[in-house]
């Protein structure tokens, strides 16, 4: 076999689906070095869509780890399909509901920021008891976050940013901070949609002390 050959096949073929995270036990915390293969900082995108905003910062940040968190199945193959195509080792996806996840999946202390942004606002006064924004979430993200990590939260819905931030307020293990730098953040999908509809985004930012 020339040399040539021998280098052909040594080629990799890359695995479309590489970017999926692996559950094997729904009840043991995830294990960061196994999924990124390394230490760096990780974000997460609760409720990422279709993986524009999360796909976009994984590719400025290569020397961040991302997990995009989504519960619609063809908005997470979505997302799965970014990390193919743009070539992106540092976005990981996983199928799973917000809540559920930073509750028992999140290893302590161990998250750069949490994004959650333009959440369902569920406007129904007897869908409330759907929003993601509860203590006990909350509380959730305050354990996951490591020291000195931050919950960024970005909504179009007034009433439920104010209704959302005493909820936030009472959690102990999170201090209000200053909002972000957000000017150069990537929009996402639903951001272009509700900036075209004229609408007003709020923010509000929380540290982890
Ligand atoms: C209004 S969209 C916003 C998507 C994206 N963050 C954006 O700004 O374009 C809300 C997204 O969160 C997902 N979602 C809603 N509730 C969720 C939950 N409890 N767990 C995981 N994903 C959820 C929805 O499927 C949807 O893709």
């Amino acid at each position: 076999m020339s040399s040539t050959e021998t280098n052909r096949c040594a080629v990799t073929v890359p695995n479309p689906d590489a970017a999926w995270v692996t559950i094997t036990d729904i009840c043991e915390p995830l294990d960061w070095k196994a999924i990124f293969g390394n230490d760096h900082p990780v974000e997460i995108d609760l409720g990422a869509g279709d993986g524009g905003f999360v796909a976009n910062r994984a590719k400025t940040h290569p020397e961040t780890n991302f997990l995009a968190v989504e519960r619609l199945l063809g908005r997470a193959r979505k997302i799965v399909k970014k990390a193919f195509r743009q070539n992106l080792p540092n976005l990981r996806v996983v199928r799973l509901e917000s809540s559920y996840l930073m509750h028992y999946m999140i290893p302590v202390a161990s998250v750069s920021i949490v994004h959650l942004m333009f959440p369902d606002p569920w406007p129904k006064r007897r869908h409330h008891e759907r929003r993601v924004i509860q203590p006990d979430f909350v509380k959730s993200v305050a354990t996951a976050l490591r020291p000195g990590g931050e919950f960024r939260f970005t909504t179009d819905h007034s009433e439920y940013f104010q209704a959302a931030l005493p909820v936030i307020n009472a959690e102990t293990g999170l201090k209000s901070g200053p909002l972000w730098d957000f000017s150069t953040d990537p929009h996402t999908e639903f951001q272009e949609e509700f900036l075209a509809e004229g609408r007003v985004i709020n923010r509000a930012r929380y540290l982890k002390p």
